[in-house]
């Protein structure tokens, strides 16, 4: 029997339309600090409690290359008092905060495609963190969408998406979907320590989907998967340590390490050359000159990461149309990062260029998804 040939048929975004700049997020900081300040002055004289120090915005833009990011919940993450989103909780009978925003981007996948959801036969939501240990997001995803078949969560945080196109291409081969929606709603603000200097800054809230189907029900337009690679190395230097065995009492709730922390410098050194290795390689393996990959859509974390490893696949440091950015606008938004940056800069490419879809992150984790434009 003849392997039956997965490809990506379209993409989706959704965009809260809401925005933080770095100027408001540092004055919003720096309230806070004022306020830490002086509420614990004597504590801090006594050297019982740390002087916070305040943030800026000039250090943000240099240490990251991030300018502002789209958030679910603007005021509650700016209000000093809060630090951090927040929304009227919902009843089960409305959809989750997570669902509903995967649900938008997985419509404007399935319309680029033009394709009916009765004819999608599964959901993987692969996302960094999840609303609810069960029923699965996907699931809730699923039945808005009314779709049939079958639907599961899955993460590898900053990897997530990667994860579930190859996860997606590996049913589509072995025969057990013919067209898969991977979504991937990212609300990153949600779980960020706004009160933490180092990386108050890094994140941002989106959704993206990505539609994987079998070649022959595909559009004319869509991208040939030419191969997927993914890697994992155990690493504590990004961590968060929130879940259901320690969730539940008042102690641990809202304390820094329940939420991401992360050795940002040794993430730095240790990830680029992992990441740039491991493009280098899976090219080889597939007799693609790493050179001539027309363009590289890489994780958003940092601007910095993103120009080295370019610099050590292409040879020479990449320029806006070989590694466009979404970072500016959106910050880092984990697994949805490399999509978005996908979904927004893929319409110029002619029909045979070949291109890099890689994202990287907690775990250590990464995955790399060779594409090639078809018409
Ligand atoms: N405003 C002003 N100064 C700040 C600051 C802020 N918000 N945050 C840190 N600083 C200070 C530090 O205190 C330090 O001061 P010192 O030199 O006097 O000690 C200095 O700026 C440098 O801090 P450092 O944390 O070493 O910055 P960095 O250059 O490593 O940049 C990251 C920080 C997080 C942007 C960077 O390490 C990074 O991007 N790492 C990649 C990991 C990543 O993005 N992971 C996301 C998950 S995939």
């Amino acid at each position: 029997m003849s392997e039956i040939t997965p490809v990506i048929s379209a993409t989706g975004l959704y965009t809260p339309p809401e925005t933080i700049t770095n100027d408001e997020l540092v004055a919003s900081f720096n309230a806070y600090v004022e306020l830490h300040n002086s509420r614990n002055a004597a504590a801090i004289a006594a050297g019982e409690v740390e002087e916070l120090q305040p943030s800026s915005a000039e250090f943000i833009e240099k240490a990251s290359g991030i300018k502002s990011r789209h958030v679910m919940s603007k005021a509650p993450t700016l209000d000093p008092e809060t630090m951090g989103p927040r929304w009227p909780e919902r009843s089960n009978d409305e959809i989750s905060v997570m669902a509903e925003i995967g649900v938008k981007a997985a419509q404007d996948a399935l319309r680029a495609a033009g394709r009916d959801p009765a004819d999608v036969d599964a959901v993987l939501c692969a996302a960094s963190n999840m609303q609810r240990p069960y029923p699965a997001m996907a699931i809730e995803i699923q039945q808005a969408l009314g779709i049939e078949g079958f639907a599961f969560d899955m993460n590898v945080a900053c990897s997530s998406a990667t994860f579930g196109i190859q996860t997606a291409a590996d049913f589509i081969r072995s025969g057990n979907a013919r067209s898969v929606l991977v979504v991937s709603p990212e609300i990153c603000t949600g779980h960020n320590n706004m009160k933490n200097r180092d990386s108050h800054f890094i994140f941002g809230d989106v959704a993206t989907a990505v539609l994987v189907e079998a070649r022959d029900m595909a559009p004319a337009q869509h991208w040939e998967i030419v191969g997927t690679r993914l890697k994992t190395v155990f690493s504590n230097n990004i961590r968060n340590n929130f879940g259901f065995l320690n969730a539940a009492t008042p102690e641990t709730i809202g304390t820094p390490d329940k939420l991401f922390v992360q050795e940002g410098r040794k993430v730095f050194k240790e990830v680029v050359p992992m990441v740039a290795t491991m493009i280098v390689e899976h090219a080889g393996d597939l007799g693609i000159e790493p050179a001539s990959l027309r363009r590289l859509w890489l994780h958003q974390a940092n601007s910095g990461m993103n120009r080295l490893i370019s610099q050590r696949v292409l040879g020479h440091e990449a320029n806006d149309d070989e590694s466009p950015t979404v970072l500016d606008t959106y910050g880092n938004t984990s697994s949805a990062g490399s999509i978005i940056a996908f979904h927004l800069h893929n319409s110029d490419l002619a029909a045979g260029d070949t291109a890099l879809i890689c994202s990287f992150g907690a775990g250590y984790s990464a995955g790399t998804v060779f594409v090639r434009k078809v018409a």
